[in-house]
């Protein structure tokens, strides 16, 4: 049942599995925290807990695994591995069991402390050391994280703990403090590019090195994602990899951003926009950038509006999309907007990170535009100059709306915490909700083969509402929630979308006391697995 997203994902192990790196040589940058650590490993001096942290896809994990490797490798030169002796394999296909792998996100870790606590003791079984990688390590409980710092007060001689983290300053200081600590910085650009190049012909295919350019500028310094997002390039194109391809494949998503702002323009709906911009700066992403792009989008949209015609270099997929929001919006509403955007550009360069620039203009256009644009049918049948245009009625069958402009100072206010306990089902639904709880079943199953761990907590989730885009689920423990309302949301926004085949927003709730719902999955493992996940014991507060 992968119909509608086949040939975009693909099926092969994913390249950045495959291309790991299995000596400290063959990381890409990060020169800084490799040459230490070899050092330290060649003299004996190794510590006895590392912090690496950093950006998401730069190394921590594969540079964790390096570090079990070249302690236990009995023919490690210069303190690089071997990669070929028993222990060095072992470590590389995930079966040592000097290396213990923790990931605190799905399992915040208070068991495995304690267990930790007990178990450290022991000595290694093949090698001289027992590595312990705690991934995530900033997602522990303050339980897990006191238990984890009675263990590295006194560490036994033989073990090493290596945690990693996107969010150093969520550790705290007592951890930090008996650690070495490695910042991993963002790959540079020259380097993904590279890699990139590296992959492409290892796989045996060709590509135009201005289209790995291109990836790379997408990719922002993550070579996890660049390598990501080549593989789902080399899935669509056949052939050479062409930089229409990646832009077509690549840029569909930024046109995806920009085209929700003018949908929630064009339906006057300033809390969707405004709730838009959150995201945006939840995910850390470069403001100015969007609304760079937010401005092309607008004369795409003008050119469409009047000419009929669609800026050549677009897929058929966005065209469509252009086609239909030019139709929503008219000739004098877009050049405000082009305006406003324009103003809002220069205002985030001196507004020193916060979107409230942003959030002002998208709140000024919608109420403008309630005052004065009449809607885009009426006008195109009244070809009247704006001078005799009667002021235009408002369609009485239209269903009462919400005051844009409190619904969006709301979600301002609200953009982090959602309160389960608002009403939901507000605006028209975009999807049907039962197309919504099928297209679940296929999101879990998807999920299955990245993660079982993702996937265990999906499966007891179910969507049980949509609103206007945004659809409402429910999960049974607030650590699930929490994570997937948070952390991961973009993640099963993106795949909601893919499935789909339209630009979804989730909001994840709970409702305490409900009966626990397991939506379709046949996977014996999937199921035992969300059981464990799910006894109570296992449900921890959230701080
Ligand atoms: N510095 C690097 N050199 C070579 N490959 C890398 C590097 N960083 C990331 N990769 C590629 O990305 C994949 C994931 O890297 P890794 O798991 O080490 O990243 P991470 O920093 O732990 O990411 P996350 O924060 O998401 O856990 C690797 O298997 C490899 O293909
Ligand atoms: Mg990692
Ligand atoms: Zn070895």
């Amino acid at each position: 049942m992968h119909g509608h997203y086949h040939p975009i994902v693909p099926e092969h192990a994913a390249l950045y599995r495959v291309y790991r790196p299995q000596t400290f040589s063959a990381v890409v940058g990060q020169e800084h925290v490799t040459r230490t650590l070899r050092n330290a490993i060649a003299n004996g001096q190794v510590a006895h807990a590392y912090l690496l942290s950093g950006v998401r896809g730069t190394g921590k994990t594969s540079i964790a695994r390096l570090i079990a490797k070249a302690v236990n490798c009995p023919n490690a030169k210069d303190g690089e591995p071997c990669d070929r002796c028993e222990n060095c394999v072992a470590i590389r296909e995930g079966r040592s069991l000097d290396l213990i792998e923790i990931d605190a996100a799905s399992n915040r870790g208070i068991d495995e402390m304690r267990d930790l606590r007990d178990k450290v003791r022991f000595a290694p079984s093949q090698g001289d050391y027992k590595v312990y990688v705690i991934d995530e390590a900033h997602q522990l409980t303050t339980e897990a994280f006191n238990a984890l710092l009675k263990t590295l007060e006194e560490p036994p001689p033989h073990a090493i703990f290596v945690l990693a983290t996107t969010e150093s300053g969520k550790i705290p200081a007592t951890i930090v403090s008996r650690t070495q600590r490695f910042d991993l910085r963002r790959i540079p650009h020259k380097g993904v590019v590279a890699q990139l190049g590296k992959i492409v012909e290892q796989e045996g295919q060709k590509a135009e090195p201005a289209a790995l350019e291109a990836i790379a500028r997408h990719a922002q310094g993550s070579l996890r994602d660049a390598e990501s997002m080549l593989d789902m390039v080399i899935a669509f194109a056949d052939g050479p990899i062409t930089t229409k391809e990646v832009d077509d494949l690549l840029g569909a998503s930024d046109w995806d951003e920009t085209a929700a702002l003018f949908d929630a323009l064009a339906a006057s709906d300033g809390a969707a926009g405004v709730e838009l911009v959150g995201r945006l700066v939840d995910d850390g992403r470069d403001l100015r950038l969007f609304v760079r792009r937010a401005i092309e989008h607008t004369r795409a949209l003008v050119l469409t509006r009047a000419t009929g015609r669609v800026p050549e270099t677009v897929s058929e997929q966005v065209a469509a999309k252009l086609r239909a929001q030019a139709k929503g919006l008219s000739l004098d509403q877009l050049a405000k907007i082009a305006k406003r955007l324009v103003e809002t550009e220069q205002h985030l360069r001196t507004s020193e990170g916060t979107p409230l620039p942003l959030e002002l203009a998208i709140l000024d256009l919608v109420t403008s535009s309630e005052k004065t644009a009449p809607p885009p049918e009426t006008a195109r049948r009244e070809p009247a100059p704006p001078a005799q245009r009667a002021p235009t009625p408002l369609p009485r069958s239209d269903p009462p709306r919400r005051d844009p402009t409190r619904a969006a100072v709301v979600a301002m206010a609200d953009r982090r915490g959602p309160s389960s306990n608002e009403p939901v089902g507000a605006r028209s639904p975009i999807v049907a909700l039962d197309s919504v709880r099928r297209a679940w079943g296929e999101l879990v199953d998807r999920t299955k083969e990245r993660s079982i761990g993702k996937a265990a907590q999906l499966v007891k989730a179910e969507p049980i509402a949509v609103d206007g885009a945004t659809i409402v689920i429910r999960f049974g423990d607030e650590f699930a929630r929490a994570l997937w309302q948070d952390k991961r949301r973009s993640e099963l926004e993106q795949d909601l979308s893919v499935i789909l085949s339209a630009t979804v927003h989730v909001k994840c709730v709970r409702q305490p006391g409900a009966p626990e719902v397991v939506t379709a999955t046949d996977d014996p493992m999937l199921r035992a697995f969300a059981d464990t996940l799910g006894r109570p014991d296992r449900i921890m507060e959230i701080e």
